[in-house]
């Protein structure tokens, strides 16, 4: 049994295997309508979400299977101190297949351990969020036509950001991108990243507080939300939130042909009349999002590949 906690639990083949699935399924829905009958997925979100929950549902939904869950911890039987594992052991025994949320970094990873069923890790706290690295990788994909030789600058909230740090172990894997890091001195990539991740194989990257500076080099931009939950205190939060605002001034100095992404929610962080710019992708990302988690269901109940 397969299950999905961190990206580099699949290897590069099998994403690139997962990308053509998707494709597959955006040129041809119907032949993939109704290839999960009988199978349930079981959305357990301790946190809260809309694209993630949703995307899960909407795929297990187009491939014709069904839906359970929960959408915050109040509502389970969390809020009465079960734990984890005897939630997703109870959960195993009526779907085939677990999303899970969770504020607390391994969680879904703790829960894996118990669970009968595949577990797939929706985010978990400050650390990964593995399914938006596949929307986000499939988006570059379609945008680009390659998974390699690009310069991407992250934007915002990198201590934070978990859909970043999945995002950076992923490309880690591919040849000759250049990594640019813009955030405020507070936000920066946590050390074990950085050590871990590029540094150990010999990954080179640039870190900058100022976007201006380094927008005309870029290929990607990947624009981040501050993550208020994850602060210990507001004053903190009020003084980072509008560090960056991506505004059609700025972009003026851009590449013709910058993709800029954004695993949403956005606040402030991208005016909204950027958004009918052709260069705008986070849209597109919802969507694909939709697509990857069809595969992603696919190939962990084993119905395809
Ligand atoms: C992200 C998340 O939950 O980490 N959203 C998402 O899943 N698309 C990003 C965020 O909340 O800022």
């Amino acid at each position: 049994m397969r299950h999905l906690i961190d990206i580099t639990d699949l290897t590069v083949g099998e994403i690139d295997e997962l990308i053509s699935v998707s494709e597959r399924i955006i040129d041809d829905r119907q032949s993939f309508s109704d290839i999960c009958k009988g199978k349930k997925i079981a959305t357990l979100f301790f946190e809260p979400s809309t694209r993630t929950r949703l995307s899960f549902e909407a795929a297990m939904l187009e491939l014709g299977g069904s839906v359970l869950g929960f959408a915050s911890a109040d509502s389970s039987s969390a809020s009465k101190g079960e734990s984890v594992s005897d939630t997703v052991r109870t959960v195993g025994c009526y779907a085939d297949i677990i999303a899970m949320r969770h504020p607390k970094e391994g969680a879904p990873m703790a829960a894996s351990k118990y669970s009968p069923v595949p577990i797939i890790n929706a985010g978990d706290g400050g650390h990964n969020h593995p399914t938006q690295t596949l929307a986000d990788l499939l988006t570059i994909q379609r945008e680009k036509k390659r998974l390699d030789s690009f310069t991407i600058g992250f934007c915002g909230d990198l201590m934070f950001g978990r859909t970043v740090h999945s995002l950076i172990n992923a490309l880690s894997r591919y040849e000759n991108i250049k990594f640019i890091f813009i955030s405020p001195e507070e936000l920066r990539l946590p050390a074990y990243i950085k050590e871990d991740t590029l540094n150990k194989k010999g990954i080179p990257f640039t870190e900058v507080e100022r976007l201006e500076r380094v927008i005309p080099m870029l290929d990607i931009l990947y624009m981040t939300r501050v993550q208020r939950e994850r602060f210990f205190n507001e004053a903190d939060y009020v003084r980072l939130k509008d560090s960056y605002i991506l505004e059609p001034q700025k972009l003026l100095s851009a590449k013709k042909d910058l993709s800029i992404l954004h695993p949403l929610p956005r606040v402030n962080e991208i005016s909204h009349n950027i958004d009918d710019d052709p260069r705008a992708c986070y849209f597109k990302q919802v969507l694909n999002g939709k697509y990857i988690r069809m595969a992603l269901i696919l190939k962990l109940l084993g119905l395809e590949g």
